[in-house]
């Protein structure tokens, strides 16, 4: 076996076999070829328009390229283990085509600067396919709140009955997390869209290229301020992971309260067949291995995350080989992203809620305590006796094993005087629901503002 052709010259042996398996990308690197491809024709391009290739062979180079992308996208390109990674085999095979010019590709660049300008390409990419999904499923949170604005069921706080909510609220508070991780990765793709290209192996270039031509190519806003920093930086995927954990983080939730919601003691929804599963041994089952999967890959995107933060922190400048373990974890994550929020999108989209066993739910635990409460603040109690004489109110209530609501007139004025019949609408969980009209509150009115609301953002995001 001969040496490199890309960076033999001055060795005398090729590498060892393991060694050529151990370094070698190009089996999982090659899903950048695209970005690759358009990010060498810019290169191409500029090195034309400054004058440092002739305007031709700029021209051969970029056309040579489109059929290295051709052969590539047909399946009838040969993939060389021998060349390392992506970059060198597309290079090789360019060099192939159109002769000895494919070896002026290289001018001016190096492979540090191309595999960042790549592979932020990628990232990128991948980013805006998140932001698409997760509009999807924002878009199905507000269908099925739309439809579940008058359904009750009790809100949780320790995983305790608290106060009724109404559905779609608890619904909603899903599509505002994810709005969120939609911002949060445009915010991100800002540090993602900077072009390296330019900074060379590490210090810059004798050539006089013009990377501001090659950011604008390729549809980057904005170009590295230092050569160093430029071929080194790897926070771009650190923060698109970032992106990844928090919006796997909150699948996750949502997923862990499906799963509950599945289980007979809560029967807070049918889950539709096909987003569920059986058991081998045991004919009754129904599993949420769906929601359960989406929960358990949340984990494995944190590892990504965790994995290349800890590549990167002991690094001095510049490029350091370690920086090539930066992408299978991104390729795992944006596949794991992408199913997770396509499976959960079209979970949500079938699934079909029991309103009776939510509103049964309603009559336990003493859902409407602090509606009593406030309703004896109303009557002039200051809220902590108010607090004190509820609290009475619900053990007398526990220990006939009735609800607030069935304690007879006589009963409740016993335990303070200022009750009258009025109060039994007040502990309606309808009457609860409906009058916390507050910001952002479960009352209709705020229900319906925030699905119109979150309407117009998905209509202009
Ligand atoms: N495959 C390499 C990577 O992904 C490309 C850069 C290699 N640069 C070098 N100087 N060996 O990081």
């Amino acid at each position: 076996m001969g040496t490199n052709q890309s960076w033999g010259g001055r060795f005398t042996q090729a590498p060892d076999t393991l060694v050529a398996q151990f370094t070698d990308s190009q089996t999982y690197d090659r899903i950048l070829y695209r970005q690759d491809i358009l990010a060498s024709q810019a290169h191409a391009r500029m090195l034309g328009t400054q004058g440092v290739l002739t305007q031709d062979e700029a021209k051969t180079l970029i056309e040579g390229l489109s059929k290295v992308l051709a052969e590539i996208e047909a399946g009838k390109f040969t993939w060389r283990a021998s060349l390392e990674d992506v970059h060198m085999n597309i290079e090789a095979r360019l060099t192939e085509l159109v002769g000895s010019v494919g070896k002026k590709l290289h001018t001016g660049r190096s492979r540090n600067d191309q595999v960042g300008l790549t592979f932020r390409l990628f990232v990128a990419d991948e980013m805006t396919v998140w932001q698409d999904k997760l509009r999807a499923l924002i878009e199905t949170l507000c269908t099925k709140a739309k439809a579940e604005q008058t359904t009750l069921l009790p809100g949780l706080t320790h995983l305790q009955p608290a106060q009724p909510i109404c559905l779609a609220h608890h619904l909603l508070a899903y599509a505002w997390m994810f709005k969120r991780d939609c911002e949060r990765i445009d915010d991100a793709k800002k540090r993602v869209r900077i072009s390296p290209l330019g900074a060379a192996a590490l210090a810059g270039t004798t050539y006089p290229l013009n990377p501001y031509e090659v950011a604008k190519d390729v549809g980057f806003p904005a170009v590295y301020p230092n050569s160093l920093d430029a071929v080194s930086d790897r926070d771009f995927v650190i923060e698109a992971l970032s992106c990844a954990s928090i919006l796997m983080m909150h699948c996750s939730r949502l997923c862990e309260e499906f799963i509950l919601w599945a289980h007979p003691s809560f029967a807070f929804l049918t889950l539709p067949d096909a987003y569920a599963t059986g058991s081998s041994i045991m004919p009754q089952k129904k599993n949420p291995d769906v929601c359960e999967l989406v929960r358990g890959k949340s984990g494995r995107v944190y590892g990504h995350l965790l994995g290349i933060l800890t590549v990167m922190k002991g690094l001095p400048l510049a490029y350091n080989r370690d920086m090539q373990e930066d992408k299978e974890g991104f390729f795992d994550t944006t596949t794991t992203v992408i199913n997770s929020l396509g499976v959960l999108t079209g979970l949500i989209t079938h699934l079909t809620f029991r309103r009776d066993r939510m509103l049964a739910a309603c009559k336990q635990g003493f859902l409407n305590a602090t509606e009593l409460a406030d309703y004896l603040t109303q009557k002039g109690l200051p809220f902590r006796e108010a607090h004190h004489v509820t609290g009475r109110a619900v053990a007398l209530a526990e220990s006939k094993g009735v609800c607030l609501e069935d304690l007879d007139l006589p009963t409740l004025q016993s335990l303070d005087p200022r009750i009258a019949e009025d109060v039994y609408p007040v502990l309606d969980p309808k009457t609860a629901v409906a009058r916390r009209e507050t910001l952002g509150g479960t009352g209709p009115v705020s229900v319906a503002k925030q699905i119109e609301d979150l309407t117009q953002w998905l209509n202009h995001a």
